[in-house]
């Protein structure tokens, strides 16, 4: 049978499904607590992978190994990089990129592998392209969703979706400096801790993956601060349209 997996890295991200789930029932696998049920008819697994780039890898591979998902896709927050996205906006990633691995030399210099670095580029590629059926039915889906709006400072704003680069590291960004590396060298929209571990895994798994993620903070010096304010707002929309996702597919 037909199963879709949803992979969060924090329980707010994965509870903001509850009311979804029809028939749930929870299933351990080495440790690791598995949601099995329906959303809107469709078979889903969910689970929580805890933060980070080997949480989200060991996680993701457990889940492909027992449960061999037709499609893999990721919900949670991020930190917005780029002015034109706001809180509660959605970015769907067209692709995912690893900020944090390559070389570090002197003054702090930083070099992304690219074509001439030491790994299996057919493998490991430096950006992981989504899968693009689900790239165009997630497209698809973010036309005619209605989400719940952010309130910012006692102004009410409709979240938009787009789409972008998403890059991923084990660094939680709270650094104005960073960001606007980030946005330079990367050209990324959103930075979080898992996308990028999971779509690796994916990728050379040869499992269809798409992540989408919910701005909570804006990556900068109140990125703490606001991730703990909009991180359930901005979970239940995530899930609300990964629930129209799952419907479509
Ligand atoms: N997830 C949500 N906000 C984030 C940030 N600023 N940096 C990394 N991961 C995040």
């Amino acid at each position: 049978q037909d199963l879709t997996a949803v992979i969060g890295a924090m329980p707010q991200e994965i509870a903001a499904y509850d009311g979804m789930i029809e028939n749930r029932h929870e299933v351990n696998v080495g440790g690791i607590q598995f949601i099995k049920g329906y959303i809107k008819k469709r078979n889903v697994v969910f689970v929580v992978s805890g933060i980070g780039k080997v949480n989200a890898a060991m996680t993701c591979t457990m889940l492909l190994q027992h449960f061999k998902p037709s499609r893999v896709l990721f919900t949670g927050v991020a930190g917005s990089i780029d002015q034109d996205i706001h809180i509660g906006d959605i970015v769907i990633a067209d692709s995912v990129v690893q900020h944090d691995f390559g070389t570090l030399t002197d003054g702090n210099a930083f070099q992304y592998w690219g074509a001439q670095n030491p790994i299996d580029q057919s493998k490991n590629p430096v950006f992981f392209k989504a899968d693009s059926l689900l790239l165009s039915t997630a497209k698809l889906q973010s036309a005619s969703i209605m989400l719940e709006p952010i309130v910012i400072q006692q102004l009410s704003r409709a979240p938009v979706i787009t789409n972008g680069i998403v890059a991923t590291g084990d660094q939680f960004i709270s650094s104005v400096q960073k960001k606007l590396e980030l946005k330079k060298t990367l050209h990324a929209q959103a930075v979080e801790m898992e996308g990028g571990a999971v779509a690796q895994v994916c990728h050379q798994q040869k499992v269809p993956f798409l992540i989408i993620r919910s701005i909570s903070d804006l990556a900068g010096s109140d990125a703490e601060v606001n991730f703990s304010q909009f991180l359930q707002i901005a979970s239940k929309n995530a899930a609300k349209f990964v629930g129209c996702i799952i419907e479509a597919l």
